[in-house]
């Protein structure tokens, strides 16, 4: 359960993170008392005077769950932070503080009505950094320009932020609870006939989030729809019913995400899709059975080739081995993202590519660039697992035309592609006692 003990916990871990990477960054040379955690600053559409919808600093938003522009939180080592919740007067828009939360008597808290006010709250800024994402906002704040984000601070920063305490997987974990029950609703939707608009809709009913509320757009595709990765529109009952959904929503609970995917067939969709459909959901399982300490994300992802060459072979897309389709690189055109990517407050979440606490890149293998996340897994990384199968016009093509066109059954292809793409996605933390799925119980597979 979220509450006070629960948070207060959290906030000693972030004082563990920040003391070492101060530490980190005075090695490197540069010597600081501590970090001020700017929310952000609102921005116009242009020449409007109505706003681009606000999120948070996910920095910020680690220390403190609070939702409004220029508010503020200064962290030192071993101090409580201290928090300046920035509420304007104002009688335009609601700008009332929300009521008592649980985590506001864990900090010492001070209310400010505007960013200057706010910056006499917290005081002397000397030897302190600037994380916020808006420069101009350190700028009149005085803070010097190498104090804005410094590299050498960011990067243990943006590294801790891969290990998530208790709290903040509980807040994954009530995200996932949300998401779960949109995804109910978008289920009952799809197999009563309901067009992508009124699947859209009632996820976010189930759901209980407003449009600007969930963490990314949602992806609701019927049938070939489904073969764009991050599709985005919503059609009407023109492209209704489908034979088969594929929806990618997610749901925040104090700005972490849940990050579900889910494909659902129709009882016209074609049964060597729907049996494609049901692999795709087992080798995910085995695949979220290898989230275990100490293994290299890129071993997961290198297995779930593997399992989809061994689909596509046995659905007769490929023909011939599996081993022959994997090592000429087949699997790549019908699945070509990579297996997940850590989540946390971004649903990509930062570090995913990082060497280690002091920075350095370790970059995915050249024939997989979309792999997101590089890292050995460790205990209390969260991260996505989410195979695929797509028949994408725009990467088929090259294969057809191309040396090894006959491993491919390209009348197969040709007869399933109406239906689009498969993806199941759940989202794992890696434990001690092995890999926690905080998604498959709440929301059941294929
Ligand atoms: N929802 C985007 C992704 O799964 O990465
Ligand atoms: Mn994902
Ligand atoms: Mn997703």
């Amino acid at each position: 359960m979220i509450d006070t003990d629960l948070y207060r916990d959290h906030l000693a871990v972030l004082d563990r993170h920040l003391t070492y990477s101060l530490e980190r960054a005075a090695a490197a040379g540069l010597k600081l008392d501590g970090v001020l955690f700017h929310s952000g600053r609102l921005e116009y559409f242009h020449a409007d005077d109505q706003m681009v919808p606000f999120r948070p600093t996910p920095h910020f938003l680690r220390w403190v769950p609070e939702n409004g522009p220029e508010s503020m939180v200064l962290a030192r080592p071993g101090r409580k932070p201290l928090v300046v919740r920035v509420r304007p007067k104002d009688y335009w828009y609601d700008m009332s503080a929300p009521e008592l939360s649980f985590w506001e008597t864990a900090v010492d808290l001070k209310e400010a009505v505007s960013f200057e006010d706010g910056l006499k709250a917290i005081g002397d800024l000397t030897n302190i950094a600037w994380i916020g994402g808006c420069k101009a906002a350190s700028e009149a704040a005085g803070v010097p320009a190498d104090l804005y984000e410094p590299d050498r601070l960011m990067a243990p920063m943006d590294w801790h932020r891969g290990y998530k305490s208790e709290y903040e997987i509980q807040q994954i974990r009530q995200a996932a609870v949300l998401s779960a029950a949109g995804h109910e609703a978008a289920r009952a939707t799809f197999l009563a006939g309901g067009s992508e608009r009124e699947i859209h809709w009632a996820y976010l009913e189930g759901a209980d989030h407003l449009e600007f509320q969930v963490p990314y757009e949602t992806i609701v595709a019927l049938n070939p729809k489904g073969a764009i990765l991050h599709y985005q529109h919503k059609r009407g009952n023109e492209a209704a019913p489908g034979k088969a959904l594929l929806i990618d929503a997610g749901a925040a609970s104090d700005g972490y995400a849940a990050d579900i995917t889910r494909t659902w067939c129709a009882p016209d969709a074609d049964p060597v899709f729907v049996e494609m459909v049901r692999q795709v959901d087992t080798i995910e399982r085995k695949l979220v059975d290898m989230v275990t300490t100490g293994r290299p994300y890129g071993e997961i992802h290198a297995a779930s080739h593997r399992f989809i060459a061994e689909i596509l072979a046995d659905a007769g897309i490929v023909k011939g081995s599996a081993d022959e389709a994997l090592e000429k690189g087949i699997t790549r055109a019908f699945y070509p993202h990579g297996v997940g990517h850590h989540l946390g407050l971004q649903v990509h979440d930062v570090g995913g590519h990082q060497e280690g606490p002091d920075g350095g890149k370790v970059a995915p293998p050249e024939e997989h660039p979309a792999l997101r996340t590089t890292r050995p897994l460790h205990n209390g990384h969260v991260v996505t697992i989410e195979p695929g199968i797509y028949f994408i016009d725009m990467l088929l093509e090259p294969v057809r035309n191309g040396a090894d066109a006959a491993l491919v059954d390209w009348a197969e292809v040709d007869r399933l592609s109406d239906h689009g793409g498969i993806r199941i996605e759940d989202n794992i933390v890696c434990t001690p006692d092995g890999p926690r799925d905080l998604t498959r119980d709440l929301i059941e597979g294929p």
